[in-house]
């Protein structure tokens, strides 16, 4: 198995290229089954999520080219079957996001229902009921999600509560629904409104795009485009967050300025110098002094439950005492006994976290637990004195394209081991 070794106690400098958004392209590249041509998607980063969903549309025939840019062509032509099997599935969630589309254009499909994982039950029951009220006829049998309708209908849903992936499966659903379709209490994530852009691209009618009501009229067709995924946001903050734990420079490139206030705003509390561009956003820590912040997660546009650990890493060594609470996600505080292991002071009552900041934490060998927990741990890396391995990084190889590379770019000392 793969680790990292982090020789801590740099302050790094310098620029970084953002890749675009996991989050983004996953949604796409499951979009792309609705599209009756041949299909691009472009900026897509080098990960071990988006491999798998090009896995799972292959397993239905679909055909997948990859260029040596990493851009996606699909072209549905070929499918012959509307599976995504156990084996897929459980490796990544995401995969769920088939669904929606497979029922929407072929009137099928078969889905193994993901499992629990490791930050929580993670159910999938907004998503079935969202599909049933469109007249979908939907069976969980065997350990799989069987839907079936002629045409979905459109139909008014309001989600319980805010789901991303949730929002997405509806929304692709809905688009080639017959009539109009609402969706209420809808995720707003920037991830949610490029997928929804790239549908319009395809030729969807969708109105309220990036507001927590969206209104779908359905169309007979979706015709295949040329689409470039946004950045990504979580990458973008946990880069601004190396420079911030460790006291030195950073400036993200490629980035999407807007999608990152809640975020930003907890930087500049933290005692960060915060400067934007067109399409950059750097942050200054060098000779200010880092400051415990209080955070608490929510939909976007408030702080992403995402970016949780990795300001949890930064309150460790920070003047003061941050409160963390954690509302999406019940099991997601799996990094706070490993920051314990490294001499972080932290106090867990919950989903709460109360984390007094040290003048000093130190290496050790520590084991990452899911892909947040994993970017939280290699931060805490660089700022600890010594030498910091962080195991089962295949976890962090799911959402961050060539972590080491892009770390060693800006000096910090990390490289992969076997
Ligand atoms: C997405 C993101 C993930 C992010 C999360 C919250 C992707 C691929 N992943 O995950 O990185 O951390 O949003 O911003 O985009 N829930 C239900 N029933 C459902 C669906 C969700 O109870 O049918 C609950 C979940 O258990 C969780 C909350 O709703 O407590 C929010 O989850 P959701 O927004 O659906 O997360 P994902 O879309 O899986």
């Amino acid at each position: 198995m793969q680790k990292l070794e982090i020789q801590g106690g740099i302050a790094v400098d310098g620029d970084v290229l953002i890749s675009g958004a996991k989050n983004a392209v996953l949604p796409i590249l499951a979009a792309t089954i609705l599209a009756e041509t041949p299909m691009t998607v472009r900026n897509v980063p080098r990960l071990k999520d988006v491999r798998t969903l090009a896995q799972v549309l292959e397993g239905m025939g679909i055909t997948v080219e990859t260029d040596a840019e990493n851009n996606i062509s699909t072209d549905t032509s070929t499918l012959n079957s509307c599976r995504a099997p156990y084996d897929l599935v459980r490796t990544m969630r995401a995969s769920i996001l088939v669904l929606g589309p497979l029922v929407a254009r072929y009137g099928e499909a078969e889905v193994s229902l993901p499992g629990g994982c490791a930050i929580g039950s993670r159910p999938v029951n907004l998503h079935i009921a969202g599909l049933e009220a469109m007249g979908a006829e939907v069976t969980v049998q065997e350990g799989y999600i069987r839907a079936k309708a002629s045409r979905l209908k459109g139909a008014t849903i309001t989600m319980d509560l805010v789901s991303v992936t949730g929002t997405e499966n509806l929304l692709m659903a809905a688009v080639l629904a017959e009539g109009t379709t609402c969706i209420e209490n809808a995720a707003r994530e920037p991830e949610v409104t490029d997928l929804a852009n790239c549908l319009i691209k395809m030729g969807a009618k969708i109105k309220g795009v990036g507001t927590d009501t969206l209104i779908i009229e359905g169309v007979e067709k979706l015709q295949g485009c040329d689409y470039s995924v946004l950045p990504d946001r979580i990458e973008t903050g946990t880069y601004l967050a190396a420079a911030a734990i460790t006291g030195g420079r950073v400036r993200t490139l490629n980035v999407d300025v807007n999608s990152l206030d809640a975020v930003l705003n907890k930087f500049t509390e933290a005692g960060a110098l915060i400067k934007k561009g067109d399409d950059w956003i750097e942050l200054d820590m060098r000779g200010r002094m880092l400051k415990a912040v209080d955070i608490r997660t929510d939909p976007y546009p408030a702080f992403p439950t995402d970016m949780q650990a990795q300001f949890m890493a930064m309150n460790t060594v920070s003047q003061g005492i941050g409160v963390v609470v954690e509302t999406i996600f019940e099991n997601r505080m799996m990094h706070v006994p490993e920051l314990a292991r490294m001499g972080a002071n932290i106090r867990l009552e919950g989903n709460t976290a109360i984390v007094a900041g040290m003048p000093e934490i130190y290496g050790a060998q520590v084991m990452a637990t899911d892909l947040r927990a994993s970017a939280c741990l290699v931060l805490a890396g660089l700022a600890a004195k010594g030498k910091t391995t962080v195991d089962r990084i295949y976890h962090t190889d799911r959402g961050y394209e060539k972590i080491e590379e892009k770390l060693s770019a800006i000096g910090a000392n990390v490289v992969r081991v076997s």
